[in-house]
């Protein structure tokens, strides 16, 4: 058995942590743009900056997140370092960055496109054509090589206009917002594109609501409410992308990971049972169209209510989701016993799991964990996934230009290993798989340089120094081994 000979090969990156050019060309603010950096391994979080109305200027950690102050508007500060605003400058060295992907023999490249590079204030009624224009030089260019554009059409970059204004998602005017945003691109590129994402990790709402919803509140109110604001603008712009053209399939997108009770007692079970719940929530609804009782329960038990207007059944019953798009780094583990002891992974945190060793920032590596969360999406969708994230982020050391980076192809090995068996001994339908960051990216946690993902290092550091030269890892030419041998190589 080998792998299907369309396998999308590839890699992934979103605009925000690898562009720059933030304010290029027209381009607006999102919400990627007014976060500072953080140390992940020093444990310095993340801030938001703001505006109060009185001009004085304050921020707050991403993560945790809490409440911002009222009529807080989001800005920049000239005294702050925003890592994002010139990220790894793929807005000037696409032409380079895309050969380097070619090079590697990528079937497919996943990115986004910023919404505010192309709405600037998010609800603009016309486009701005340099940003257009930006995107198909991208896309054009992929096109050259072969590769498959793979486009996420919201990936943590709400614009900060419709925040300030609106506050992003808890209003149903972003919802047409983001679906004009889509019919813009989608007629643009339709023969450029065939395969979308909605929503980056649209789970993340539970915990990174800026992120996921450009919120500026964490209640659970506004989080259900913002939630369902992005249902329904999925369920529109899967059906709009038929409408626009039949060819063209369109995902949603989890971050994803398969989960473990630390024991069999029940209660650890029943923790688990629950901890799926709120995972496959989000798979739920896109995946099948409506809302699970599970959820409509808790909702009522905890006195929340969706903003439900007349047909919005029908809209989520007729833009169920084409496929699944999952990002997996790592395995979690629950236990009822909350003094558990905890490490962190993408974006969350998980008991220690005493089989498991763990990243430099303490994330859980778990290769078999990938196939068992391969084999639980699909028995209960039984829809295509795509793997469109994975990897480890580590520190790279540079000696005489070259970077043995052999940790990081273990990792990818195990998982590569991992991802075969599902498809060929568990029959998982599986699109491809796009490891995160092919091409060193700012880190999304915690806004260093120096977390890399990449198969090509980018000279950069955490403060945003160095000359941007692209340097080839040995990871490169071990992943070009692997896509020229169709994975049989690994
Ligand atoms: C996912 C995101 O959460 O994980 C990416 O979709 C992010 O944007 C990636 O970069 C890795 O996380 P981190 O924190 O290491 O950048």
């Amino acid at each position: 058995m080998s792998l299907p000979k369309d396998f999308l090969w590839g890699g992934a990156t979103a605009a925000h942590q690898f562009e720059g050019g933030y304010l290029e060309d027209g381009k607006g603010l999102c919400s990627g743009d007014v976060v500072t950096s953080g140390d992940g391994r020093n444990g310095i979080q993340r801030r938001v900056t703001y505006t109060l109305p009185d001009g004085e200027y304050g921020s707050q950690f991403v993560f945790p997140y809490q409440d911002l102050p009222q009529d807080t508007k989001l800005s920049c500060h000239e005294d702050e370092f925003y890592p994002t605003h010139e990220a790894s400058d793929f807005y000037h060295h696409y032409k380079e960055d895309i050969a380097l992907m070619a090079e590697m023999g990528f079937k497919c490249y996943r990115m986004s496109i910023n919404w505010a590079r192309i709405l600037p204030h998010g609800d603009d009624e016309i486009p701005n054509e340099k940003g257009l224009e930006f995107y198909d030089r991208v896309f054009d260019e992929c096109l050259k090589y072969h590769i498959e554009p793979v486009v996420t059409l919201l990936h943590f970059e709400t614009p900060v206009s419709l925040i300030n204004r609106y506050g992003a998602w808890i209003d149903r005017r972003c919802v047409d917002a983001f679906v004009k945003y889509c019919e813009f691109v989608m007629k643009r590129y339709q023969h450029k594109v065939k395969y979308w994402m909605t929503f980056n990790e649209i789970n993340n709402m539970e915990i990174l609501p800026l992120y996921a919803g450009g919120l500026l509140k964490n209640d659970d109110q506004s989080k259900a409410t913002a939630t369902y604001h992005q249902f329904i603008a999925s369920a529109k712009v899967v059906k709009m992308a038929h409408e626009i053209n039949p060819e063209m399939k369109v995902g949603m997108m989890i971050a994803y990971t398969a989960a473990y009770a630390l024991t069999c007692h029940p209660r650890d079970e029943l923790k688990l049972m629950k901890d799926n719940q709120i995972r496959h929530f989000y798979c739920d609804v896109q995946c099948r169209g409506h809302y699970p009782q599970y959820k409509l329960k808790e909702y009522q038990r905890n006195g929340i209510h969706l903003p439900v207007l007349e047909g919005d059944q029908q809209i989520l019953k007729e833009g169920t989701v084409d496929y699944i798009g999952l990002s997996y780094y790592s395995s979690s583990c629950v236990s009822d016993d909350e003094k558990q002891e905890t490490t962190s992974g993408n974006m969350t945190t998980s008991i220690i799991n005493p089989y498991l060793k763990t990243s430099e920032w303490g994330w859980l590596v778990d290769p078999v964990g990938l196939r068992i969360a391969l084999n639980q999406l699909y028995e209960r969708y039984e829809l295509p996934l795509f793997i469109v994230e994975n990897g480890l982020g580590a520190i790279d050391h540079m000696e005489n230009g070259q970077i043995h980076d052999t940790y990081r192809i273990e990792y990818l090995k195990e998982h590569i290993y991992e991802m075969k068996k599902a498809i060929e001994e568990d029959g998982v339908d599986l699109m491809g798989y796009t490891p995160w960051g092919c091409i060193d990216v700012i880190s999304a946690g915690t806004g260093e340089m120096r977390k890399r993902y990449g198969f090509v290092y980018v000279d950069k550091d955490d403060s945003g120094n160095g000359t941007m030269k692209r340097y080839k890892k040995d990871s490169f030419y071990w992943y070009q081994k692997v896509i020229q041998s169709n994975g049989e190589e690994i």
